[in-house]
Protein backbone atom coordinates (compact mmCIF):
# COMPACT_ATOMS: atom_id res chain seq x y z
CA UNK A 1 0.00 0.00 0.00
CA UNK A 2 1.64 3.37 -1.33
CA UNK A 3 0.02 5.53 2.21
CA UNK A 4 1.45 8.38 0.85
CA UNK A 5 -0.85 8.42 -2.02
CA UNK A 6 -3.49 6.70 -0.33
CA UNK A 7 -3.46 10.12 1.83
CA UNK A 8 -3.50 12.37 -0.95
CA UNK A 9 -6.03 10.93 -2.90
CA UNK A 10 -8.33 10.78 0.11
CA UNK A 11 -7.61 13.87 1.27
CA UNK A 12 -8.30 15.54 -2.10
CA UNK A 13 -11.70 13.52 -1.94
CA UNK A 14 -12.95 14.19 1.77
CA UNK A 15 -12.10 17.78 0.93
CA UNK A 16 -14.40 18.16 -2.44
CA UNK A 17 -17.24 16.21 -0.41
CA UNK A 18 -16.95 18.41 2.72
CA UNK A 19 -20.12 20.01 2.18
CA UNK A 20 -21.77 16.42 2.52
CA UNK A 21 -19.86 15.51 5.80
CA UNK A 22 -19.32 18.22 7.39
CA UNK A 23 -22.92 20.09 8.32
CA UNK A 24 -24.24 18.32 11.71
CA UNK A 25 -28.00 17.60 10.96
CA UNK A 26 -28.66 17.96 15.03
CA UNK A 27 -27.58 21.96 14.45
CA UNK A 28 -28.49 22.62 10.92
CA UNK A 29 -32.11 22.36 10.13
CA UNK A 30 -31.00 21.68 6.43
CA UNK A 31 -27.79 21.15 5.54
CA UNK A 32 -27.14 22.99 2.27
CA UNK A 33 -26.85 19.50 0.38
CA UNK A 34 -30.80 18.77 0.65
CA UNK A 35 -31.23 21.61 -2.36
CA UNK A 36 -28.19 20.45 -4.16
CA UNK A 37 -29.02 16.58 -4.47
CA UNK A 38 -32.71 17.06 -3.57
CA UNK A 39 -33.27 13.28 -4.65
CA UNK A 40 -30.77 11.95 -2.09
CA UNK A 41 -32.84 14.02 0.47
CA UNK A 42 -36.16 13.04 -0.49
CA UNK A 43 -34.93 9.10 -0.74
CA UNK A 44 -33.64 9.77 2.57
CA UNK A 45 -37.18 10.75 4.54
CA UNK A 46 -38.73 8.09 2.66
CA UNK A 47 -36.58 5.41 4.38
CA UNK A 48 -38.22 3.01 7.06
CA UNK A 49 -37.23 2.96 10.65
CA UNK A 50 -34.80 -0.37 10.60
CA UNK A 51 -32.94 1.08 7.39
CA UNK A 52 -31.97 4.38 9.39
CA UNK A 53 -30.69 2.23 11.93
CA UNK A 54 -29.25 0.20 9.87
CA UNK A 55 -27.33 2.67 7.18
CA UNK A 56 -26.31 4.97 10.28
CA UNK A 57 -24.16 2.11 11.71
CA UNK A 58 -23.22 0.67 8.08
CA UNK A 59 -20.90 3.47 6.30
CA UNK A 60 -20.14 1.26 3.20
CA UNK A 61 -23.98 1.07 2.61
CA UNK A 62 -24.57 4.31 3.50
CA UNK A 63 -21.98 5.28 1.30
CA UNK A 64 -23.08 2.94 -1.89
CA UNK A 65 -26.75 4.73 -1.26
CA UNK A 66 -25.06 8.32 -1.79
CA UNK A 67 -23.19 7.12 -4.71
CA UNK A 68 -26.53 6.64 -6.24
CA UNK A 69 -26.57 10.20 -6.13
CA UNK A 70 -23.57 11.79 -6.52
CA UNK A 71 -21.33 9.17 -8.54
CA UNK A 72 -17.86 10.68 -7.55
CA UNK A 73 -18.50 9.55 -4.27
CA UNK A 74 -18.10 5.72 -5.27
CA UNK A 75 -14.35 6.63 -6.07
CA UNK A 76 -13.66 6.46 -1.97
CA UNK A 77 -14.21 3.25 -1.31
CA UNK A 78 -11.00 2.20 -2.64
CA UNK A 79 -8.76 4.86 -1.11
CA UNK A 80 -10.01 4.11 2.61
CA UNK A 81 -10.36 0.17 2.48
CA UNK A 82 -7.60 -1.28 5.25
CA UNK A 83 -6.51 -5.38 4.85
CA UNK A 84 -7.28 -7.56 7.59
CA UNK A 85 -3.55 -8.29 8.99
CA UNK A 86 -2.74 -11.96 9.31
CA UNK A 87 -3.03 -13.53 12.51
CA UNK A 88 -0.68 -15.98 13.98
CA UNK A 89 -1.89 -18.26 17.32
CA UNK A 90 -0.87 -17.45 20.81
CA UNK A 91 1.61 -19.78 22.07
CA UNK A 92 0.11 -22.51 23.65
CA UNK A 93 1.37 -22.06 26.98
CA UNK A 94 -0.44 -18.52 27.13
CA UNK A 95 -3.84 -19.83 25.92
CA UNK A 96 -4.11 -23.27 27.58
CA UNK A 97 -2.18 -21.64 31.03
CA UNK A 98 -5.02 -18.86 30.91
CA UNK A 99 -2.72 -17.25 33.41
CA UNK A 100 -2.87 -13.82 31.83
CA UNK A 101 -7.26 -13.85 31.71
CA UNK A 102 -7.98 -13.01 35.46
CA UNK A 103 -10.61 -10.61 35.79
CA UNK A 104 -10.81 -9.38 32.01
CA UNK A 105 -13.71 -8.79 30.52
CA UNK A 106 -14.29 -10.92 27.87
CA UNK A 107 -14.94 -8.69 24.46
CA UNK A 108 -11.76 -7.01 26.11
CA UNK A 109 -10.11 -9.85 26.15
CA UNK A 110 -10.67 -11.02 22.36
CA UNK A 111 -9.24 -7.74 21.82
CA UNK A 112 -6.47 -8.09 23.53
CA UNK A 113 -5.59 -11.35 21.86
CA UNK A 114 -6.32 -10.38 18.74
CA UNK A 115 -3.95 -7.19 19.17
CA UNK A 116 -1.30 -9.60 20.49
CA UNK A 117 -1.91 -12.07 17.33
CA UNK A 118 -1.35 -9.87 14.42
CA UNK A 119 1.84 -8.53 15.95
CA UNK A 120 5.48 -9.72 16.55
CA UNK A 121 7.99 -9.07 18.71
CA UNK A 122 11.51 -6.79 17.79
CA UNK A 123 13.36 -3.75 20.26
CA UNK A 124 15.02 -4.84 23.31
CA UNK A 125 11.72 -4.22 26.16
CA UNK A 126 8.50 -3.62 25.24
CA UNK A 127 6.60 -0.54 26.13
CA UNK A 128 2.86 -0.93 27.03
CA UNK A 129 1.45 3.25 26.43
CA UNK A 130 -1.20 4.01 28.71
CA UNK A 131 -1.72 -0.13 29.75
CA UNK A 132 -4.83 0.47 32.16
CA UNK A 133 -4.05 -3.00 34.68
CA UNK A 134 -1.50 -3.61 31.84
CA UNK A 135 -3.42 -6.60 30.22
CA UNK A 136 -2.18 -6.72 27.02
CA UNK A 137 1.44 -6.17 28.50
CA UNK A 138 0.78 -8.91 30.61
CA UNK A 139 -0.08 -11.22 27.55
CA UNK A 140 3.00 -10.16 25.69
CA UNK A 141 5.43 -10.94 28.65
CA UNK A 142 4.11 -14.26 28.80
CA UNK A 143 3.70 -14.97 25.26
CA UNK A 144 7.21 -13.57 24.07
CA UNK A 145 8.79 -14.65 27.21
CA UNK A 146 10.62 -10.79 27.56
CA UNK A 147 10.74 -7.71 30.12
CA UNK A 148 7.61 -5.15 29.36
CA UNK A 149 6.43 -2.13 30.96
CA UNK A 150 3.61 -0.63 31.32
CA UNK A 151 3.07 2.87 31.62
CA UNK A 152 -0.41 4.49 32.94
CA UNK A 153 -1.46 7.40 34.98
CA UNK A 154 -3.85 5.59 37.24
CA UNK A 155 -2.16 4.43 40.62
CA UNK A 156 -5.22 1.97 41.19
CA UNK A 157 -4.78 0.55 38.14
CA UNK A 158 -1.23 0.19 38.38
CA UNK A 159 -1.52 -1.04 41.92
CA UNK A 160 -3.91 -3.87 40.56
CA UNK A 161 -1.57 -4.72 37.61
CA UNK A 162 1.20 -5.33 39.53
CA UNK A 163 -0.78 -7.85 41.43
CA UNK A 164 -1.74 -9.59 38.20
CA UNK A 165 1.73 -9.64 36.95
CA UNK A 166 2.83 -10.96 40.25
CA UNK A 167 -0.03 -13.77 40.52
CA UNK A 168 0.81 -14.08 36.81
CA UNK A 169 4.90 -15.01 37.55
CA UNK A 170 5.92 -12.35 34.73
CA UNK A 171 8.16 -9.70 34.54
CA UNK A 172 5.96 -7.14 34.39
CA UNK A 173 6.45 -3.32 35.64
CA UNK A 174 4.67 -0.52 36.02
CA UNK A 175 5.41 2.87 35.51
CA UNK A 176 3.03 5.29 37.78
CA UNK A 177 3.66 8.41 35.31
CA UNK A 178 1.63 10.83 32.98
CA UNK A 179 2.13 10.41 29.13
CA UNK A 180 1.86 13.77 28.10
CA UNK A 181 4.42 15.18 30.42
CA UNK A 182 6.89 12.57 30.90
CA UNK A 183 9.88 12.53 29.17
CA UNK A 184 11.77 9.81 30.54
CA UNK A 185 9.74 7.38 28.43
CA UNK A 186 9.47 6.14 25.29
CA UNK A 187 13.35 5.20 25.30
CA UNK A 188 15.57 4.54 22.56
CA UNK A 189 14.87 0.92 21.07
CA UNK A 190 12.18 -0.16 22.81
CA UNK A 191 9.08 -1.75 20.88
CA UNK A 192 5.89 0.55 22.09
CA UNK A 193 2.77 -0.77 22.14
CA UNK A 194 -0.41 1.18 22.38
CA UNK A 195 -4.42 -0.67 22.33
CA UNK A 196 -6.75 2.36 22.35
CA UNK A 197 -4.61 4.84 23.71
CA UNK A 198 -6.97 7.95 23.06
CA UNK A 199 -6.10 11.37 21.29
CA UNK A 200 -3.48 13.18 22.08
CA UNK A 201 -1.98 10.30 24.56
CA UNK A 202 -1.42 8.24 20.80
CA UNK A 203 0.09 11.02 19.30
CA UNK A 204 2.38 11.57 22.20
CA UNK A 205 3.49 8.15 21.94
CA UNK A 206 4.59 9.38 18.48
CA UNK A 207 5.85 12.12 18.75
CA UNK A 208 8.37 11.02 22.04
CA UNK A 209 9.07 7.91 20.40
CA UNK A 210 10.49 9.32 17.03
CA UNK A 211 12.46 11.87 18.91
CA UNK A 212 13.68 9.04 21.19
CA UNK A 213 14.13 6.49 19.07
CA UNK A 214 12.02 3.74 19.49
CA UNK A 215 12.73 0.76 17.12
CA UNK A 216 9.14 -0.62 16.72
CA UNK A 217 5.47 1.17 16.70
CA UNK A 218 1.96 -0.90 17.14
CA UNK A 219 -0.71 1.39 17.98
CA UNK A 220 -4.40 1.15 17.60
CA UNK A 221 -5.22 4.67 18.12
CA UNK A 222 -9.15 5.88 18.98
CA UNK A 223 -10.71 9.15 20.55
CA UNK A 224 -8.76 11.26 17.44
CA UNK A 225 -10.73 14.11 18.80
CA UNK A 226 -9.41 13.95 22.42
CA UNK A 227 -6.61 16.39 22.96
CA UNK A 228 -8.00 18.71 20.02
CA UNK A 229 -8.63 22.14 20.21
CA UNK A 230 -10.32 24.04 17.67
CA UNK A 231 -9.41 22.22 15.10
CA UNK A 232 -6.69 18.56 14.27
CA UNK A 233 -3.06 19.82 14.24
CA UNK A 234 -2.10 17.43 11.59
CA UNK A 235 1.41 16.06 11.43
CA UNK A 236 1.51 16.46 7.30
CA UNK A 237 1.63 19.81 6.67
CA UNK A 238 0.88 18.59 2.75
CA UNK A 239 -2.85 18.32 3.78
CA UNK A 240 -5.08 20.28 2.14
CA UNK A 241 -8.05 19.43 4.29
CA UNK A 242 -8.60 20.86 8.05
CA UNK A 243 -10.90 18.78 10.27
CA UNK A 244 -12.64 20.49 13.45
CA UNK A 245 -12.89 18.89 16.72
CA UNK A 246 -16.37 17.87 16.02
CA UNK A 247 -15.27 16.60 12.59
CA UNK A 248 -12.54 14.17 14.47
CA UNK A 249 -15.21 13.10 16.37
CA UNK A 250 -17.11 11.94 13.68
CA UNK A 251 -14.44 9.28 13.37
CA UNK A 252 -15.69 7.32 15.95
CA UNK A 253 -19.18 8.36 16.72
CA UNK A 254 -20.84 4.51 16.17
CA UNK A 255 -23.16 2.91 18.64
CA UNK A 256 -22.38 -0.69 17.26
CA UNK A 257 -22.53 -1.76 21.00
CA UNK A 258 -25.70 0.12 22.27
CA UNK A 259 -28.41 -2.74 23.64
CA UNK A 260 -32.00 -2.35 23.08
CA UNK A 261 -32.92 -0.06 26.00
CA UNK A 262 -29.20 2.25 25.97
CA UNK A 263 -30.88 3.09 22.21
CA UNK A 264 -34.14 3.81 23.66
CA UNK A 265 -32.97 6.13 25.92
CA UNK A 266 -30.42 7.66 23.19
CA UNK A 267 -33.30 8.09 21.18
CA UNK A 268 -35.46 10.11 23.59
CA UNK A 269 -32.72 11.97 24.66
CA UNK A 270 -31.90 13.24 21.05
CA UNK A 271 -36.28 13.77 20.46
CA UNK A 272 -36.71 16.03 23.88
CA UNK A 273 -33.54 18.32 22.84
CA UNK A 274 -34.24 18.50 19.44
CA UNK A 275 -37.57 19.51 20.68
CA UNK A 276 -36.04 21.92 23.40
CA UNK A 277 -33.86 23.74 20.22
CA UNK A 278 -36.90 24.08 18.53
CA UNK A 279 -39.18 25.56 21.65
CA UNK A 280 -35.46 28.04 21.91
CA UNK A 281 -35.19 28.49 18.24
CA UNK A 282 -39.39 30.14 18.02
CA UNK A 283 -38.53 32.05 21.62
CA UNK A 284 -35.90 33.69 19.07
CA UNK A 285 -32.51 32.05 19.39
CA UNK A 286 -31.79 31.11 15.44
CA UNK A 287 -28.44 29.77 15.68
CA UNK A 288 -27.95 26.50 17.50
CA UNK A 289 -26.08 27.12 20.67
CA UNK A 290 -24.46 23.86 22.45
CA UNK A 291 -25.86 21.63 25.25
CA UNK A 292 -24.37 21.40 28.15
CA UNK A 293 -25.03 17.61 29.66
CA UNK A 294 -28.27 17.28 29.91
CA UNK A 295 -28.46 15.46 33.88
CA UNK A 296 -29.34 11.85 33.68
CA UNK A 297 -32.38 12.59 36.15
CA UNK A 298 -34.07 14.72 34.32
CA UNK A 299 -34.46 12.61 31.31
CA UNK A 300 -36.55 10.26 33.66
CA UNK A 301 -38.78 13.40 34.65
CA UNK A 302 -42.09 13.78 32.27
CA UNK A 303 -40.72 15.92 28.74
CA UNK A 304 -42.54 19.06 30.08
CA UNK A 305 -40.26 18.68 33.70
CA UNK A 306 -37.71 18.33 31.21
CA UNK A 307 -38.71 21.37 29.38
CA UNK A 308 -39.20 23.38 32.44
CA UNK A 309 -35.71 22.45 33.65
CA UNK A 310 -34.28 23.67 30.27
CA UNK A 311 -35.88 26.71 30.00
CA UNK A 312 -34.50 28.11 33.45
CA UNK A 313 -31.08 26.50 32.92
CA UNK A 314 -30.72 28.23 29.54
CA UNK A 315 -32.46 31.38 30.27
CA UNK A 316 -35.29 30.63 27.59
CA UNK A 317 -39.19 31.80 27.94
CA UNK A 318 -40.89 29.28 29.68
CA UNK A 319 -43.12 26.34 28.03
CA UNK A 320 -46.87 26.40 28.04
CA UNK A 321 -47.29 22.64 29.93
CA UNK A 322 -50.17 22.76 27.77
CA UNK A 323 -47.98 22.74 25.18
CA UNK A 324 -46.27 19.86 25.89
CA UNK A 325 -47.63 17.08 23.85
CA UNK A 326 -47.64 18.54 20.70
CA UNK A 327 -44.21 19.96 21.41
CA UNK A 328 -42.98 16.49 22.09
CA UNK A 329 -44.58 15.26 18.68
CA UNK A 330 -42.56 17.73 17.24
CA UNK A 331 -39.08 16.91 19.02
CA UNK A 332 -40.00 12.96 17.75
CA UNK A 333 -40.45 13.77 14.33
CA UNK A 334 -37.45 16.35 14.08
CA UNK A 335 -35.50 13.40 15.95
CA UNK A 336 -36.55 11.08 12.88
CA UNK A 337 -35.44 13.77 10.22
CA UNK A 338 -32.21 14.23 12.08
CA UNK A 339 -31.82 10.48 12.05
CA UNK A 340 -32.19 10.44 7.94
CA UNK A 341 -30.10 13.22 7.33
CA UNK A 342 -27.55 11.83 9.67
CA UNK A 343 -27.11 8.69 6.88
CA UNK A 344 -24.91 11.13 4.30
CA UNK A 345 -22.48 12.06 7.30
CA UNK A 346 -21.94 8.86 8.53
CA UNK A 347 -21.37 7.30 5.21
CA UNK A 348 -17.82 9.57 5.57
CA UNK A 349 -17.05 8.23 9.02
CA UNK A 350 -14.66 5.07 8.20
CA UNK A 351 -12.80 7.42 5.10
CA UNK A 352 -12.55 10.20 7.96
CA UNK A 353 -10.92 7.85 10.50
CA UNK A 354 -8.60 6.32 7.84
CA UNK A 355 -7.69 10.47 6.95
CA UNK A 356 -6.30 10.52 10.41
CA UNK A 357 -4.85 7.41 10.59
CA UNK A 358 -2.74 8.11 8.03
CA UNK A 359 -1.46 11.33 9.18
CA UNK A 360 0.08 9.16 11.57
CA UNK A 361 1.31 6.77 9.40
CA UNK A 362 2.65 8.79 6.55
CA UNK A 363 4.56 10.72 9.39
CA UNK A 364 6.45 7.46 10.72
CA UNK A 365 6.96 6.82 7.06
CA UNK A 366 8.30 10.30 6.80
CA UNK A 367 10.71 9.30 9.80
CA UNK A 368 12.14 6.30 8.48
CA UNK A 369 9.72 3.73 9.33
CA UNK A 370 8.59 0.95 7.30
CA UNK A 371 5.08 1.51 8.18
CA UNK A 372 1.82 -0.93 7.88
CA UNK A 373 -1.81 -0.41 8.24
CA UNK A 374 -4.30 -3.24 8.81
CA UNK A 375 -7.22 -4.29 10.76
CA UNK A 376 -5.83 -6.74 13.78
CA UNK A 377 -9.87 -7.56 14.38
CA UNK A 378 -13.60 -7.34 12.81
CA UNK A 379 -15.47 -4.14 13.42
CA UNK A 380 -17.47 -6.13 15.42
CA UNK A 381 -15.37 -7.00 18.18
CA UNK A 382 -14.64 -3.06 18.14
CA UNK A 383 -14.61 -0.53 15.35
CA UNK A 384 -11.40 0.57 16.17
CA UNK A 385 -9.55 -1.80 14.71
CA UNK A 386 -7.26 -0.21 13.16
CA UNK A 387 -3.04 -1.13 13.76
CA UNK A 388 -0.48 0.85 12.67
CA UNK A 389 2.68 -0.89 12.85
CA UNK A 390 5.91 0.47 12.27
CA UNK A 391 9.47 -0.58 12.31
CA UNK A 392 13.04 1.00 11.77
CA UNK A 393 14.96 -2.00 13.18
C1 LIG B 1 -8.98 3.31 26.90
S1 LIG B 1 -7.91 2.89 28.18
C2 LIG B 1 -6.92 1.66 27.42
C3 LIG B 1 -6.20 0.80 28.43
C4 LIG B 1 -5.47 -0.39 27.84
N1 LIG B 1 -4.50 -0.01 26.85
C5 LIG B 1 -6.45 -1.40 27.30
O1 LIG B 1 -6.62 -1.48 26.08
O2 LIG B 1 -7.06 -2.11 28.10
C6 LIG B 1 -6.85 4.28 28.29
C7 LIG B 1 -5.91 4.27 29.49
O3 LIG B 1 -5.12 5.45 29.43
C8 LIG B 1 -4.90 5.90 30.75
N2 LIG B 1 -4.52 7.32 30.69
C9 LIG B 1 -5.32 8.38 30.48
N3 LIG B 1 -4.61 9.52 30.48
C10 LIG B 1 -3.32 9.16 30.70
C11 LIG B 1 -2.11 9.88 30.81
N4 LIG B 1 -2.09 11.21 30.70
N5 LIG B 1 -0.97 9.20 31.03
C12 LIG B 1 -0.99 7.84 31.13
N6 LIG B 1 -2.09 7.10 31.05
C13 LIG B 1 -3.25 7.75 30.83
C14 LIG B 1 -6.24 5.65 31.41
O4 LIG B 1 -6.12 5.65 32.83
C15 LIG B 1 -6.61 4.29 30.83
O5 LIG B 1 -6.11 3.25 31.62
Amino acid sequence: MNLVERQRQLDQALLAFRPLWHPQPFRELRPGWCDAWPALHDELMALPEASVIHLNDDGAQALALVARHVPDVAGLAAWMEIPRRVSQALPAHVTHGERWVWEIPGRKRQQIEAFAGVITPGGDTVLDWCGGKGHLGRLLALAWDRPVESLEINPILCVHGRQLAQRAGVAHRFIEADALATTAWPRAGQHAVALHACGDLHRQLIRRGVEAGVSRFDIAPCCYYRGVGETYAAFSDALALTLSRDDARLAVTETVTAAPREARQRDREMAWKLGFDAWRREAGTTAYCNFKPVPEAWMRDSFAGFMARMCVREGVEMMPEAAAAHREQAGWQRRDQVMRLSVVRHAFRRALEVWLVLDLAVHLESRGYRVDVGQFCERALTPRNLLISARRD
